[in-house]
C-alpha cells in the first residue's frame, strides 16, 4: 500500500515537472526589480527600460531596487529652488491638464494613436509633478481644467509650444540650482521634456 502511495506521489511530481517546463515557468532570464532615481518609482523586468515608463527618464537613472537610497527627495533646498520647484510644479500640472483635455478630444474622436499618446503625457507630467512634490514635501494637487483643441494637430502644435517652455524653464533652473541632486532631476526633465517635443514634431 505504503510503494502504491510512493510510486502515486512520483507521478504527481513528473506531471507538475512537464507543465512547469511546457509553461515556460523556468527561463534564463532573471526577473530583477529597477528604481528610477527621477520619479522613485519601481520596475520589474530583465532590464532596466530605455526610459523609465512611468516619468520618461532615461535608462541611465534606473537603478537596482537594493541600491536605492532612500534620502534621494530628503535633501535642504534654497529659496531660490523652492521657488523653481514651485514654478515646475504649476507648469507640470498645467502641461499635464492640457494633455487630459487633448485626451478627451482625441477619445470622442476615436482616434487611437492620439488617444495613446495624449494620456501617456498626461501621466508623465502628472508623475513630474509628483516628484517635485516629493521635494517640496506637498501631496500632489488635482489636476485643473484646461481648454485644448478639439483637433489632435491643434494639440500636437500647443504641446510642441509647451514642452518648448517647459525646456527653457528647466534649463533655467538646472542653471540656478547650487543642489547638485536639482541640477541633475532639472537636466533629466529637460531630457525628457525633449523626448516629447521630438514626439510632436514628428506630427507637425
Ligand atoms: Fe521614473
Ligand atoms: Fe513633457
Amino acid at each position: 500500500m505504503t510503494s502504491i502511495f510512493i510510486t502515486y506521489k512520483k507521478l504527481k511530481l513528473v506531471q507538475i515537472i512537464v507543465v512547469v517546463y511546457s509553461e515556460g515557468v523556468f527561463m534564463d532570464e532573471e526577473i530583477k526589480i529597477f528604481r528610477c532615481r527621477i520619479c522613485g518609482d519601481p520596475y520589474i523586468g530583465t532590464e532596466a527600460p530605455s526610459r523609465c515608463p512611468f516619468c520618461g527618464a532615461q535608462t541611465k537613472y534606473l537603478i537596482e531596487a537594493a541600491n536605492w537610497d532612500p534620502s534621494e527627495f530628503d535633501i535642504e533646498v534654497s529659496e531660490k529652488s523652492q521657488m523653481n520647484l514651485e514654478k515646475a510644479l504649476d507648469l507640470e500640472i498645467n502641461n499635464s491638464g492640457f494633455y487630459e483635455c487633448a485626451m478627451d478630444k482625441a477619445k470622442a474622436a476615436g482616434d487611437e494613436y492620439y488617444i495613446a499618446k495624449f494620456k501617456a503625457l498626461k501621466k508623465i507630467e502628472f508623475e513630474h509633478a509628483s516628484a517635485i512634490c516629493k521635494f517640496l514635501k506637498l501631496s500632489p494637487p488635482s489636476l485643473p481644467a484646461i481648454l485644448c483643441s478639439d483637433a489632435p494637430e491643434g494639440n500636437t502644435k500647443e504641446g510642441w509650444c509647451r514642452e518648448k517652455r517647459a525646456i527653457e524653464s528647466y534649463s533655467q533652473f538646472k542653471r540656478e540650482a547650487t543642489e547638485p541632486r536639482l541640477k541633475e532631476f532639472f537636466g533629466a526633465l529637460v531630457e525628457i521634456e525633449t523626448d516629447h517635443l521630438n514626439l510632436h514634431a514628428s506630427k507637425l
